[in-house]
């Protein structure tokens, strides 16, 4: 295994992440940890190599953390990146100098001589025969004299030590990031690291994970019970999942039904937990309470808050009605929730308000204060793909663990102002027409669906009537737009360009089968400067 200790960069997990992809397995803990602590974590043998992360932190503020003395002990290779590196130089007798200038962005950086780390890869080769590397660099102070036992592994022209190696002890240090994309090699050094310089094999597996996830939740948890609150969305689910093959019964979700849920979803979820995985769910039906808090209200912001002040409500008042039946009187003293790392991230820093309020609704904010409960979140560390992988691997169905994402506020948000039972129900159905036939429509190229193929895709609510004809008869009905979009991030999206055909199909089965729709078009804006959803 390998240990990366952490001073508390923002992409520590991506090297985490890295190392994960390599088949290697690792564990971050925090660099403060004593050298005692170290020496037992190495005993039985296990740790092949240690990597120190980044940090924001200078090493020359009297505060900042150095790296446990016992890691450049233990005869294991070492691998210092950014701040790691120059704790390294810094600790093992260099000098580190505070730079009055910050380089942050891409580098070229030249490797030197024959270094294992950087043997043979390369971006590309100048005209002089140097080997190069595209990097990302993020750095104020830099390493200005190499430790005793160094030879310089790498330049810019910034920042003449960017590299650093002692092949005898096998520490290296590099000033760059190889654990962003932005390093096109980086994967491909850490890889060279762990694989060839730890010799860890590359056996690691999400099965692996699994066995690894389980036995800390039952050493977390103990007999203690757990209160989930499942939404039907990928993170709740895996998380779900997972707590329930670690702890059994000891686990109960609480389903609230706001009555803005696609077709069928909530017969869904429960067929899959209770009659397939045999987890305890209470299903709470609170769709009247919504709608009827709803009415009259027209204002997106407004009908955000309405449900995500009602979803906190509900869930509180069975959290609470759970622990107090409890004929143990041992009721719940855990809430788990599906925290994935890019939330964890997001909550951290700086971000824009509409972040704001997805994490607010989604994450039930505060509510772990006020229950008294304890925080339990198994999948703080994984990225949105690891979650997927390892909701297949615990048995979730493909097609609900590969789902295109859906809104806290659900339907709430593609109904366009007031939001009425009936319109719910017109667009349930006209939604879920859509689905079926985006699934249905292969891509005769890729041999892919285009529901694989598109990014988010859904029908929105428009309340304005227009006149139609239909056999002999003039209608005058409702209205849905199609939105299809594909992106990576979420952050920027283009609209689809579905095949005409589909979209004639999606059409024509949503006119003739859902009555009270009798005109559907297909929204053809970018975000920005529209959004992906409508409100
Ligand atoms: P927009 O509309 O801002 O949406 O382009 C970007 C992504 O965020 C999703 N979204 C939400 N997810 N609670 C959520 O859990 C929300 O309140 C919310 N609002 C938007 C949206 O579906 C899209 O994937």
């Amino acid at each position: 295994k390998i240990l990366i200790l952490d001073f508390g960069s923002q992409v520590t997990q991506l090297i985490a992440r890295r190392v994960r992809d390599a088949h290697v397995f690792c564990e971050v803990h925090p660099c403060d940890v004593t050298n005692e602590w170290v020496h037992e974590y190495a005993k039985d043998g296990r740790l092949k190599g240690v990597i120190l992360s980044g940090s924001h932190a200078s090493i020359y503020e009297e505060t900042t953390d150095k790296a446990p003395r016992a890691v450049f002990d233990l005869g294991v290779p070492v691998l210092g990146i950014c701040y790691g590196m120059q704790a390294m130089a810094h600790q093992l007798g260099g000098v580190v100098q505070s730079g009055h200038k910050r380089e942050f962005g891409p580098a070229d950086v030249r490797a030197h001589g024959h270094t294992q780390l950087l043997e043979g890869i390369q971006d590309y080769t100048t005209s002089m025969g140097h080997g190069m590397l595209q990097v990302w660099m993020s750095h104020g102070d830099k390493v200005t004299e190499l430790p005793p036992g160094f030879k310089l592994m790498a330049s810019t022209d910034s920042c003449p030590i960017a590299g650093m190696a002692d092949e005898e002890r096998r520490f290296y240090g590099v000033q760059f990031h190889p654990e962003v994309t932005h390093t096109k090699r980086g994967a491909a050094i850490l890889e060279r690291f762990v694989l060839d310089i730890c010799g860890t094999r590359a056996d690691w597996i999400m099965g692996d994970y699994i066995d690894e996830a389980v036995e800390k939740i039952r050493a977390q948890v103990g007999s203690e019970e757990v209160i989930l609150g499942l939404s039907g969305g990928v993170d709740s689910s895996v998380a779900a999942a997972l707590i329930h093959r670690a702890i059994g019964d000891q686990l109960t979700c609480v389903f609230v039904d706001h009555g803005l849920l696609r077709l069928n979803e909530g017969d869904m979820v429960m067929d899959m937990f209770v009659g397939k995985l045999h987890a305890k769910v209470i299903r709470v039906d609170a769709a009247e309470q919504f709608l009827g808090h709803l009415a009259g209200v027209s204002e997106p912001e407004a009908k955000r808050k309405i449900i995500g002040r009602e979803f906190v409500e509900v869930f509180k008042a069975q959290a609470q009605k759970l622990r107090a039946s409890d004929a143990t009187n041992n009721g719940a003293k855990w809430l788990a929730q599906g925290t994935i790392y890019p939330d964890v991230i997001e909550s951290g820093g700086a971000k824009s308000k509409k972040a704001v309020t997805i994490k607010s609704h989604h994450n039930v904010g505060g509510l772990p204060e006020q229950l008294g409960l304890k925080l339990l979140e198994p999948l703080r560390e994984l990225f949105k793909d690891e979650v997927r992988e390892l909701g297949v691997a615990l048995g979730l169905p493909h097609d609900m663990v590969y789902r295109h994402p859906f809104p806290g506020p659900g339907l709430g948000v593609r109904i366009l102002g007031e939001v009425k039972k009936e319109y719910a129900e017109l667009l349930r159905r006209a939604d879920a027409i859509f689905i079926e036939e985006l699934r249905n429509f292969k891509d005769e190229t890729t041999g892919k669906s285009w529901y694989d193929l598109t990014s988010q895709a859904f029908a929105v609510f428009l309340p304005v009537k227009s006149v139609g004809v239909m056999g002999d008869g003039r209608t005058y009905d409702y209205v849905v737009a199609l939105r299809a979009v594909q992106t990576s991030d979420f952050m920027t999206a283009d609209w689809a360009e579905l095949p005409y055909a589909l979209l004639k199909k999606v059409s024509s089965r949503i006119i003739n089968e859902v009555r009270g729709i009798n005109r559907v078009t297909y929204d053809v804006s970018s975000k920005p400067p529209a959004t992906i959803e409508w409100e």
